[in-house]
């Protein structure tokens, strides 16, 4: 990474943690920490679980690895955008299809001369549609935890007022501190891996594709999937399994592992998609891999996606001014859940969306990603005096 300029090498605290606010996020929430400590945390009858979504997307991670974790903050102004098309493996250029371009601009309402962060920038699909309205008063703070992204988004945003910073968004507030922004007139937030990540086999996030069994958006820190799969104990794992992919045989699951790693290490997508093929017998009539729940577990915490979740929640009120908007598309049942009780904080938020957008029929013909894609939307409501 010698062509990024480091800009602040001190680490930054990120133990930033919002307890739950209702029985529904007390459900998942309080039993990270358990996963922490070993303890149990599924039930004997996992008969209770919500059905599992049939996307593989989304992020996470077990958040304590985050919490401790150290993030340095990149300007990559001087980005060559040749490398990155060489990072990730591809020919020039995002392949990545922003989901529900119309929906995000709407809600969002990017005007001239407005401050506006897209907090997981990606291809730069939804970045230059929305730095094209901002007009050169105006201007977009990208971020992403992913370099190779930031790189891949650079030519996609050139000539428009864009400063992109390689930092987990969980930083956010850090990030605004040091582009001397006190707050953004609107956040967008689409959370989940780009479609470019996925397909460099080398990130180990398919299991369709033969690669290190890594998994990690932001490969400059953190534990590899490979790791974590052989720290956890079978509890843990099987835990990890039921809570993150919703996986009923999550047990199952994790019992084999266990006796694999007593002779061999599972160090690639194939190894683990295979092992999981073995215990979870593909349902009838559904097209979805045995492997999809188990990947996306690991993916989840991997990334601490729950967890960053969480604190960008929790800073975004103090990232957003007063009439500001926030908007947040997400991939699967436990993020969206989280964010649609986040916007119900009255004293806060005025939720702009009851139920959450999801992208038209004609998008999902096109665009098959966008079909488990939840858009919520939020105004940030005036601080009431002397609360
Ligand atoms: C679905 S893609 C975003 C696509 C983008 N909106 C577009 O239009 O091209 C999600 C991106 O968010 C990044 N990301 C995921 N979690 C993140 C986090 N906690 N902090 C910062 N970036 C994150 C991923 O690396 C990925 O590039």
């Amino acid at each position: 990474m010698g062509h990024l300029t480091n800009t602040d090498e001190e680490p930054l605290a990120t133990a930033r943690r919002k307890q739950p606010q209702s029985e529904e996020s007390e459900t998942w929430m309080d039993s990270i920490p358990r996963i922490q400590a070993g303890l149990p945390t599924a039930p004997d009858s996992q008969a209770d679980l919500p059905a599992p979504d049939r996307e593989v997307r989304g992020f996470s991670s077990l958040g304590l690895a985050a919490a401790l974790r150290a993030v340095r903050l990149y300007s990559v102004e001087r980005a060559a955008p040749r490398a990155a098309a060489k990072l990730v493996g591809m020919s020039p250029g995002p392949h990545h299809v922003s989901v529900m371009p119309r929906e995000v601009l709407e809600y969002l309402a990017p005007e001239a001369g407005q401050i506006v962060v897209e907090a997981t920038v990606g291809g730069g699909g939804h970045a230059r549609l929305i730095a094209e309205r901002l007009g050169p008063t105006g201007r977009l703070i990208g971020l992403d935890q992913d370099p190779a992204m930031l790189e891949l988004a650079r030519p996609v945003l050139d000539c428009l007022p864009v400063t992109l910073v390689h930092a987990n968004f969980d930083q956010l507030r850090h990030v605004l501190d040091a582009q001397r922004v006190s707050a953004a007139d609107a956040v967008l937030a689409d959370l989940g891996f780009s479609s470019d990540q996925l397909a460099d086999p080398e990130r180990g996030l398919s299991f369709q594709q033969p690669g290190p069994l890594d998994m990690r958006l932001d490969p400059t820190q953190g534990e590899p999937a490979s790791a974590l799969l052989h720290r956890l104990n079978e509890r843990e794992l099987a835990n990890l399994i039921y809570l993150y992919g919703e996986e009923r045989l999550s047990r199952r699951i994790a019992r084999r592992v266990i006796e694999v790693r007593r002779t061999s290490r599972i160090e690639t997508t194939e190894q683990l998609a295979e092992l999981v093929r073995g215990c979870v017998p593909r349902s009838r009539g559904h097209a979805i891999d045995p492997a999809t729940r188990t990947f996306q577990a690991l993916r989840i915490a991997v990334n601490d996606e729950l967890g960053a979740l969480e604190r960008l929640l929790t800073a975004l009120p103090c990232c957003v001014k007063p009439g500001g908007r926030a908007v947040i598309i997400s991939f699967h049942s436990l993020e969206d859940r989280r964010v649609k009780q986040a916007f119900r904080d009255k004293q806060t938020w005025g939720a702009l969306t009851r139920k959450p957008i999801q992208a038209s029929e004609e998008e999902v013909r096109n665009n098959p990603r966008a079909r488990s894609a939840k858009l919520r939307a939020a105004i940030r409501l005036p601080s009431r005096e002397g609360a």
